[in-house]
């Protein structure tokens, strides 16, 4: 026999609709086209980092790895649109939609493809200057009555080409040139928040005046 506890289920509604933002502004909430984000990997706090090391294997492209530290500029990215398309500063990202994800510091795109990541078996995720359709990424919004992307909410980064998302894992830490990193690959969709992604602090463009 099943118990229902109608309070329960209230109090859960009701603080999950009250938990605020307090210390960001109304305009910049939404993670606009054009921003460089720092992506944080909800688990382990890390940001998506990317750095002039190459993959020793699989593609020997620049590798992706997951750091602690928060000051960091080889933790930027920009927001851009999907490969051949454009879209304005400021415009929001509407949940659902492509985007490219660009190392600032670098100039190359997330990308992913059919490589071996190193250590957990998943799909490699590089930084690549190709510019090709492996760049494109699609935001998975997990919180459905957001229409946006919006700071500070858990999203997935669905790699648009192979179906496969985002992940890094504590399990996975790299050793020498780069100890402590962790691994960043792209993996189907598990459920233990190891593809939970939030775009945290960064440099926001404040969303245009439609
Ligand atoms: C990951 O995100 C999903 C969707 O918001 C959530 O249900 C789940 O609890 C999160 N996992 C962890 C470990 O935070």
């Amino acid at each position: 026999m099943h118990i229902v506890l109608p309070g329960l289920a209230y109090l859960a509604l009701f603080a999950s609709a009250t938990i605020a933002i307090p210390d960001i502004d109304e305009e910049f909430q939404k993670v606009t086209c054009g921003s460089s984000i720092k992506l944080t990997h909800e688990k382990s706090h890390f940001k998506l980092h990317s750095h002039q090391i190459p993959y020793g294997t699989g593609s020997g492209q620049q590798s992706i790895t997951a750091v602690p530290g928060k000051d960091d500029t080889n933790s930027l990215w920009r927001v851009m649109a999907q490969l051949g398309h454009t879209c304005d500063r400021g415009e929001p990202v509407p949940c659902g939609s492509v985007v490219r994800l660009k190392h600032v510091n670098t100039k190359k795109f997330l990308h992913s493809h059919h490589h071996h990541s190193p250590m957990s078996g998943g799909l490699e995720v590089s930084a690549y200057e190709g510019q090709d359709d492996g760049d494109n990424w699609i935001v998975e919004c997990t919180n459905k009555k957001e229409e946006f992307w919006m700071r500070e909410s858990t999203i997935y980064l669905r790699h648009a080409n192979t179906g496969t998302y985002l992940s890094s894992s504590t399990r996975h830490v790299y050793g020498n040139p780069i100890p402590g990193q962790q691994e960043v690959a792209a993996h189907r969709l598990q459920n233990q928040g190891e593809q939970n992604w939030s775009a945290q602090e960064g440099i926001y463009f404040a969303e245009k005046e439609l």
